[in-house]
């Protein structure tokens, strides 16, 4: 584990005025101290094509395995596109999980957000996304849960998050995944590795 804890920060958008962008540069400020959050923007991720790995992976597709790699941990942060998670974001979350016994996602402790408009706030996307947990070997953060509904109301015109609730609660869900990663990055009691 890095000193301080690093959090990559992944939004599931691309566009320029995503709500969930704004909604992980919330993120960044809420972080706990002892831990940054680093974002990485999936733009210039090409479509999964397993053609693509020779002779050379795309260059963004490397620079997204080291990003991994040199996490302690991950935060998704996703909109929801017919009742799941978007396929941007599956797109990346397989190119790193590849090639075969080189999945860059396995063992990071990883925690979810997702901000929309409607009423449950990408719920529906955000346990469709945590299914992918099980096999990326991802230990999840339960709880705290963050879905920002209504989130129209919750962000100024600048895409700065005023809502003092949804900060307070962001601000614990990060403090969780701080303690889950040093939690599962602490040495093993003795009796554990005789
Ligand atoms: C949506 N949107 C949407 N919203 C929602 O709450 N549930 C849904 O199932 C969907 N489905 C959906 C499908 C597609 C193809 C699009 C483009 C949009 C609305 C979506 O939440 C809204 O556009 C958000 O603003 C997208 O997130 P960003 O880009 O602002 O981060």
């Amino acid at each position: 584990m890095t000193t301080p804890i690093t959090i990559l920060g992944i939004a599931g958008s691309l566009r320029r005025a995503s709500i969930n962008k704004a909604a992980l540069r919330a993120a960044q400020e809420l972080t706990p101290t002892g831990a940054r959050l680093e974002i990485f923007d999936l733009e210039g991720i090409p479509p999964y094509n397993e053609d693509l790995w020779t002779p050379a992976p795309p260059p963004r597709v490397t620079e997204l395995k080291q990003a991994i790699r040199a996490a302690d941990a991950v935060l998704f942060v996703t909109p929801e596109y017919n009742y799941s998670f978007t396929g941007v974001l599956k797109n990346a979350i397989d190119w790193a999980s590849r090639p075969s016994g080189d999945n860059s996602w396995k063992g990071k402790p990883v925690a979810v957000l997702g901000a929309s408009r409607g009423a449950l706030g990408t719920a529906r996307a955000q346990y469709h996304l945590r299914q992918c947990f099980i096999f990326l070997e991802m230990p999840a953060l339960n709880q705290p849960e963050v879905l920002i509904n209504h989130a129209h109301e919750k962000f100024d015109a600048e895409g700065k998050l005023t809502d003092a609730a949804t900060r307070e609660r962001m601000r614990q869900q990060l403090a969780a995944l701080v303690l889950l990663t040093q939690q599962l990055g602490a040495p093993l009691p003795p009796a554990l590795t005789r």
